[in-house]
C-alpha cells in the first residue's frame, strides 16, 4: 500500500504531482490510499519504494477536460472523490478517451460530482448575506455559511468581483475567506457566533422581501429546490417564509376579491392594435426563455454581475431595439435602458415620435460587463467571444418575436446581428436586409452621444440621431 498525504482538502496541486508519480510507476488505484490535512509538504509520508517507472513522469498525458473536471471534483466533500480521481487518471493510459464515454460508472460518478460541487458554488453566490460591522477602520461586512463541499477558495473570486468596494470576510465552519479591498486572504474556519447575527439594513431587505413576495406566484416545491431547507436557517428572510405560505391562500383571495386596477393608457392602445400584453403572457416562450437566461452561464461575464438582464417589452413587437450590454444602473435594476443612455434613448424616441413601451428593447449582451474600480464599476466593453456567446439569446429572441425592423444601437448590436465585427459609420442610416423578411437599421448607440465632450458636437449629434429614429419612426408606419 502506498500512503499519500495531500497538503489539504482541495491540494489539486499535490494531487497532480502524486498522481503522476503512481501513474509513471504503474502503481494499481486499489494500491493507493489518499489523505488529506496533514498540512505536510511531503506528499509520500514514510519512506515508500515505487516500484520502478513504466513511463517517465513528464510522459503522463491527460485530456484536456479532465483538470476542469478534477478540480471540480477535488472540492467534493466525498472522501472517495481522490481515489476515484486516480481511477479515471490511470485508465487513461488504456482508456485515454474515458471521458467520453458518459456512461461509465467512474465517469458517471465524477460528473454527478462536479455538477453537486457547481450547484453548491452556486447556492453559495446566491445565500451568502452580509451583516455589517462597524470597526474602527470603517465597516466590515460579515457573512456566516455552510457549504456542502469544499467550495470557500472556488466561490471566492465572485465576492472580491462583486463586492470589490467593501471589506468583508465570509466565514465558514472549514475556512474564512477575506477581503481587504485588494487581495482575497484565507482562514481557518469559524463558528456560527462569530459572524454578528443583525444589522440595520436587515429591517430594510426584510420589508423589501416581504413586498416583493406574491402569493398567487407561490410554489412551494419549486420554491424550496431553488432554496433548499438547509439554507434557511442563515437567511434573515427565511423567518419569514412559512408565515408568508401560511397567510398565501388568504391573500390571493382578497386580490381576487379586490377590484382590478386600471391598466394604464398603453395597454389599451396595444389592445386596440390586438397585440399582447408582455404582463399577460406570462407563460409565453418570452418568459420562459426570460427564466432560462436567468441562469446563463455561456460565458464568464454572469460571475461579475448582479443579474442577466433580459429583453422587455410586447413579445409580438414589430420592431426591436438591440443595445449593447446593461449598465451599472440596469445591472441593479434587471431591466434594460433605465440608466443615463436609458434616459438619452428614450428622449430621442420621444422626439422622434415613438412610443418606446410598445417596442420590444434588448442588448446583445445580457450581463454587465464591469472592472471594479474603488467604489464603482466601470463599464468594459463585451468582446467578441462574449457577443458570440450571447448571440444565441438574441437570436433566440428574434426567433420568437420574429419582427419586422431590428434598430442596431451600435457596434456591438450590429456585430451580434450580423455576426461579424462591423464599423457602424460604414452602415449607418440604410435599411438593410435581414433574415427572414426583417430589416436591420444601425444607428450609434445612445451612450456615444453621451461621452461627447463638446456640447456644440453632441446637439448636432444628438439631432442626427432623432433624425435616423424619425426614419425608423417612417418605417413602423408603413408597416403598420
Ligand atoms: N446600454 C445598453 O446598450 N443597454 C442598456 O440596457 C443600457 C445601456
Amino acid at each position: 500500500m502506498y500512503t499519500v498525504d495531500l497538503a489539504h482538502e482541495t491540494d489539486f496541486a499535490g494531487f497532480r504531482t502524486a498522481a503522476r508519480r503512481l501513474v509513471a510507476h504503474g502503481v494499481k488505484p486499489d494500491a493507493v490510499v489518499w489523505r488529506t490535512g496533514g498540512g505536510t509538504d511531503d506528499l509520500f509520508a514514510a519512506r515508500q519504494d515505487l516500484p520502478p517507472p513504466t513511463v517517465a513522469e513528464t510522459e503522463v498525458r491527460v485530456p484536456r477536460a479532465f483538470v476542469p473536471l478534477a478540480e471540480a471534483v477535488i472540492c467534493h466533500s466525498a472522501p472517495e472523490r481522490l481515489s476515484l480521481l486516480y481511477r479515471i487518471l490511470y485508465r487513461f493510459l488504456s482508456e485515454p478517451r474515458l471521458l467520453e464515454i458518459a456512461s461509465d460508472p467512474d465517469v458517471a460518478i465524477a460528473r454527478r460530482m462536479e455538477k453537486s460541487v457547481g450547484r453548491d458554488v452556486h447556492k453559495m453566490h446566491a445565500f451568502v448575506r452580509f451583516r455589517e460591522l462597524a470597526t474602527p477602520d470603517g465597516p466590515h461586512f460579515i457573512a456566516w455559511f455552510e457549504p456542502e463541499h469544499f467550495i470557500e477558495e472556488r466561490a471566492a473570486g465572485f465576492f472580491a468581483r462583486r463586492f470589490a468596494p467593501m471589506r468583508w470576510s465570509i466565514l465558514t465552519p472549514r475556512r474564512s475567506i477575506h477581503w481587504d479591498l485588494e487581495s482575497l486572504a484565507f482562514g481557518p474556519g469559524a463558528r456560527r457566533e462569530d459572524a454578528p447575527a443583525d444589522d440595520a439594513a436587515e429591517a430594510l431587505w426584510l420589508t423589501y422581501f416581504a413586498s416583493i413576495f406574491n402569493p398567487a406566484r407561490l410554489k412551494v416545491k419549486a420554491m424550496t429546490a431553488e432554496m433548499p431547507r438547509k439554507y434557511w436557517r442563515n437567511l434573515p428572510e427565511a423567518a419569514l417564509i412559512p408565515d408568508l405560505i401560511a397567510g398565501a391562500e388568504a391573500r390571493v383571495q382578497s386580490m381576487i376579491a379586490a377590484p382590478p386596477t386600471e391598466a394604464p393608457a398603453h395597454h389599451h392602445r396595444l389592445r386596440a392594435r390586438g397585440e399582447t400584453l408582455m404582463e399577460t403572457a406570462a407563460e409565453t416562450d418570452i418568459a420562459r426563455l426570460r427564466a432560462e437566461a436567468d441562469g446563463c452561464r455561456r460565458c464568464p461575464l454572469w460571475a461579475g454581475a448582479t443579474q442577466t438582464v433580459f429583453g422587455e417589452g410586447p413579445d409580438t413587437a414589430q420592431v426591436v431595439f438591440v443595445g449593447e450590454q446593461p449598465g451599472d444602473k440596469e445591472d441593479l435594476a434587471g431591466r434594460p435602458f433605465v440608466g443615463p443612455a436609458g434616459q438619452v434613448f428614450d428622449e430621442a424616441v420621444a422626439e422622434a415620435g415613438i412610443d418606446r413601451t410598445l417596442y420590444y428593447v434588448t442588448n446583445a449582451v445580457k450581463h454587465f460587463k464591469n472592472e471594479p474600480r474603488g467604489k464603482r464599476r466601470i463599464h468594459k466593453k463585451p468582446n467578441g467571444a462574449e457577443i458570440e456567446a450571447c448571440r444565441w439569446w438574441l437570436a433566440q429572441e428574434l426567433q420568437i418575436i420574429k419582427p419586422k425592423l431590428i434598430v442596431a444601437l451600435g457596434g456591438t448590436a450590429l456585430q451580434s446581428l450580423l455576426d461579424r465585427p462591423v464599423k457602424i459609420t460604414e452602415l449607418r442610416g440604410q435599411f438593410l436586409e435581414f433574415q427572414d423578411d426583417t430589416t436591420v437599421f444601425p444607428t450609434v448607440h445612445p451612450s456615444y452621444l453621451l461621452r461627447l465632450p463638446d456640447p456644440d458636437l453632441k446637439a448636432r449629434e444628438r439631432q442626427r440621431f432623432v433624425d435616423d429614429l424619425k426614419r425608423v419612426a417612417e418605417r413602423i408606419g408603413v408597416l403598420a
